[in-house]
C-alpha cells in the first residue's frame, strides 16, 4: 500500500448528562487524513489545510502524528509515514475537532499497515492524542468518532467502551457560534468535587438517557438531558445559553446542551423535519442575540470513521 485516506466524523461529547462518559457521532461533517508510506522511518506532517494556520506541525504536538506514533510504539516496528490533514471541523468548537483528526489518522495508518488492529483497539492511541491536544485523556469524542453511534465509556481503567442502541428517528441540530473555546479552558472552570446530591441526580439522568435510547422513549430521553456537573459552570462562557435553550425547546427540541466543552450547542429531536425546524429557530434567536452562528442538522452517524481511498 502506498497511501490511504480516511474520514472521521464530528462528535457531541457529554450529551448533557454523561460528562466524560457519553458521546455520539454525527453525519454532517468531519476531518480527512491521508497517510503515505515512506522509505525512511519516522513520521512527518507534510500538509495541514483549512486550520487557519493554527495547528502545530511538530510530530510531538500534532494530534494525528501523536496518535500514529502511539500506535507504532505498540506495533514495535520502525515505519515511515507522511501525514496530510484536511480539517472539516472548526478548531476549539466542541465538535470533537482534535478527536476527528486523531481518529482519521489512526484509521488510515492502520489500513496502510494492513489493518493489524481491530477498530476498538485503536482507541487507547486516540486517547493519547486527545491528552496531548487538550490536556485530558477523555474518550467521549474519540470513541464515537472511531466506532460511530452513541458510545458509553463505562470505565477508563481499564477501558470499557460500550456501543449503545440508536433510535431510528433521533436527529441532532448543532449551533456553532463564531468564537473559539479551548477544551483546557472550559475544563479549568469545573470543580474537582461534586456534592452527593448532584451525583445522585446525574446518575439518574445518565441511566434514564441510556434506557431512553434502548426503549426508543423520546420523552425519557428528553427528561434525562440534564447536567448538574459541568453545564452550570460552562453556560456562563456561552452568550445566550439559557435564552437559546428556551427557544429551541419551544421549537420542539427534546433537550439542548453544550456539545463537549462548547461553545457549540446541540439539540436532539425526533425526526429529520423537527431538526430542520429547530435549526431555523436557532438562526432566528442568534440573529436576535446578535451573534454569528453556523447551524447544522444531521442524522446520528452509526458507522464511525472509514477509509475513503487506498492507493496500492
Ligand atoms: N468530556 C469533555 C469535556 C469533552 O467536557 O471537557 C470535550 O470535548
Amino acid at each position: 500500500m502506498k497511501s490511504v485516506k480516511a474520514f472521521a466524523p464530528a462528535t457531541v461529547a457529554n450529551v448533557s448528562c454523561g460528562f466524560d462518559i457519553l458521546g455520539f457521532a454525527i453525519d454532517a461533517m468531519g476531518d480527512y487524513v491521508e497517510v503515505f508510506r515512506k522509505e525512511e522511518p519516522g513520521l512527518k506532517v507534510i500538509s495541514i489545510e483549512d486550520d487557519g494556520g493554527k495547528l502545530p506541525w511538530e510530530v510531538e504536538k500534532n494530534t494525528c502524528a501523536v496518535a500514529i506514533q502511539a500506535m507504532l510504539d505498540d506495533y514495535g516496528q520502525e515505519i515511515g509515514m507522511d501525514i496530510a490533514l484536511k480539517k472539516g471541523l472548526p478548531l476549539g468548537s466542541g465538535m470533537g475537532s482534535s478527536a476527528a483528526s486523531a481518529v482519521a489518522a489512526l484509521v488510515a495508518a492502520n489500513r496502510l499497515l494492513g489493518d493489524p488492529y481491530e477498530r476498538k483497539d485503536l482507541l487507547p492511541f486516540a486517547i493519547v492524542a486527545e491528552k496531548a491536544a487538550c490536556g485530558a485523556g477523555h474518550a467521549d469524542n474519540v470513541a464515537p468518532s472511531l466506532l460511530g453511534g452513541f458510545v458509553l465509556i463505562r470505565d477508563y481503567h481499564p477501558l470499557d467502551v460500550i456501543k449503545l442502541h440508536v433510535p431510528d428517528s433521533l436527529y441532532c441540530t448543532l449551533l456553532h457560534p463564531h468564537f473559539q473555546l479551548n477544551t483546557s479552558d472550559s475544563r479549568s472552570v469545573l470543580r474537582d468535587a461534586i456534592p452527593l446530591k448532584h451525583s445522585t441526580i446525574q446518575s439518574g439522568n445518565v441511566a434514564g438517557f441510556v434506557s431512553g435510547l434502548y426503549q426508543e422513549d423520546y420523552e425519557l430521553i428528553s427528561r434525562s438531558m440534564r447536567d448538574v456537573i459541568a453545564e452550570p459552570y460552562r453556560a456562563v462562557l456561552i452568550p445566550g445559553f439559557y435564552e437559546v435553550r428556551e427557544a429551541l425547546k419551544a421549537a420542539g427540541a427534546l433537550g439542548m446542551g453544550i456539545s463537549g466543552s462548547g461553545p457549540t450547542l446541540f439539540a436532539l429531536s425526533k425526526g429529520a423535519e423537527k431538526s430542520k425546524e429547530i435549526a431555523k429557530a436557532a438562526e432566528e434567536i442568534y440573529q436576535n442575540i446578535g451573534l454569528g452562528v453556523d447551524v447544522y442538522y444531521s442524522a446520528i452517524n452509526t458507522r464511525g470513521a472509514y477509509v475513503l481511498e487506498e492507493n496500492k
